[in-house]
């Protein structure tokens, strides 16, 4: 283990630096070391953008879903008027947790002492409070954090002054146009618990290196390019010679239709698609899929998997049939990710002075392994 002068010595870091071909892997100690991890979380997560689900998720007024973080447990919810809010999750009065899960309600009542509030965050009443001097209803709003949002992808930020969503997206937006992102639907989430460091889920993500081993009976060998990017994300082409799509297991041939106003290599790559530090989004010729990843302490991360398609094909009598397929080919190759990166991780933990060297499949887990040093030295 790193000493504690040593871990954050800028120095100590220099072979990550260089050139991919010449570039070291980081330590284990920074997937280990519960410094880093605390460092990771004052540095980057308390100052970017949380992915925290689509907007067609809560569709009518009242519909709420709840956002856990080290951050902070929000409350994103529909008001009466249509907008989506982000509050937090706490009672004005002594801080109570309000709402779990997802659900629909038009007035959220605290369990402890029955505070009500409005669905857009409002005290509308504290009974018992009259005589208590200077009390007013209408100073305990519950406390709004940052929500916006793109096509439908809601995003959260706990800085009450940042950059922007759009200049936190920088390209992607215009990038992703050709696809009906707006009109997707999110129709199932599913949540691990992942006992690995989040880098290791989210560099396992950004290379096809690890799919002829790793998913070798399920997806197969996939191959990839880099695609050039301004803004915090990074992107990756995936694509398999002979098939339009690589959403659904390699024995499975029956998908959606191709998404109308894609162009080119649209209509057969895969866009695997790091919004920084740790959201994927999967665009698809033919699907959506994002993978939310949340750590928990250095040693845990929850990963949260949604699937989205457009609206449209919820309508064909098909869809049961079809959508199974894309759910299988995320159940079965998710648990294969998450058991090489826990194995990962406990490797990492036998020498946490130990350095791998990049392979050329791996230039993307060697830009995260840079803007992480990027953020925290
Ligand atoms: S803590 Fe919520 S009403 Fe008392
Ligand atoms: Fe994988």
């Amino acid at each position: 283990m790193m000493k504690a002068t040593d871990i954050f010595d800028k120095d100590k870091y220099s072979n990550i630096r260089k050139p991919l071909s010449e570039a070291s892997t980081l330590p284990g100690s920074c997937y280990h070391d519960s410094r880093f991890f605390e460092r990771e979380q004052s540095h980057i997560f308390d100052r970017c953008w949380h992915f925290v689900g689509r907007a067609d998720e809560i569709r009518s007024v009242g519909d709420y879903l709840i956002y856990d973080s080290p951050q902070g447990s929000l409350i994103v919810m529909r008001s009466e008027s249509g907008v989506i809010n982000a509050f937090r999750n706490a009672c004005r009065h002594r801080g109570t947790r309000l709402l779990d899960g997802t659900g629909s309600t038009q007035r959220i009542i605290c369990p402890y002492h029955s505070w009500v509030y409005s669905n857009d965050g409002a005290l509308l009443r504290a009974p018992g409070m009259t005589n208590t001097t200077d009390f007013k209803v209408k100073n305990c709003h519950l406390a709004a954090v940052r929500l916006e949002s793109w096509a439908g992808f809601l995003f959260a930020s706990y800085l009450d002054h940042g950059p922007s969503l759009s200049a936190w997206l920088g390209d992607m937006p215009e990038y992703f146009k050709r696809y009906s992102s707006a009109e997707f639907e999110c129709v199932r989430r599913r949540k691990f618990t992942v006992r690995c460091n989040w880098k290791f889920l989210i560099e396992n993500a950004l290379e096809t290196y690890h799919t002829g081993t790793v998913h070798q009976t399920s997806l197969g060998k996939q191959q990839s390019e880099i695609i050039p990017t301004n803004g915090n994300w990074l992107c990756l082409r995936v694509f398999v010679d002979g098939k339009d799509s690589v959403s659904v297991l390699s024995s499975s041939d029956d998908i959606f239709p191709v998404q109308s106003h894609l162009e080119g290599k649209e209509r057969t790559s895969t866009y695997f698609t790091n919004i920084l530090p740790c959201t994927q989004f999967v665009f698809a010729p033919d699907a959506m899929w994002w993978l939310a990843i949340n750590p928990v302490s250095a040693g845990e991360t929850t990963l949260e998997v949604g699937s989205c398609f457009p609206a449209r094909n919820q309508a064909s009598d098909k869809f049961d049939r079809i959508s199974k397929a894309y759910f299988d080919r995320l159940d079965t190759a998710t648990p294969e990710d998450n058991a090489i990166c826990e194995a990962q991780h406990l490797g990492n933990l036998s020498n946490l002075d130990h350095q791998g060297r990049f392979g050329a499949e791996e230039a993307l887990v060697h830009k995260l392994a840079n803007w992480v040093l990027d953020q925290t030295l």
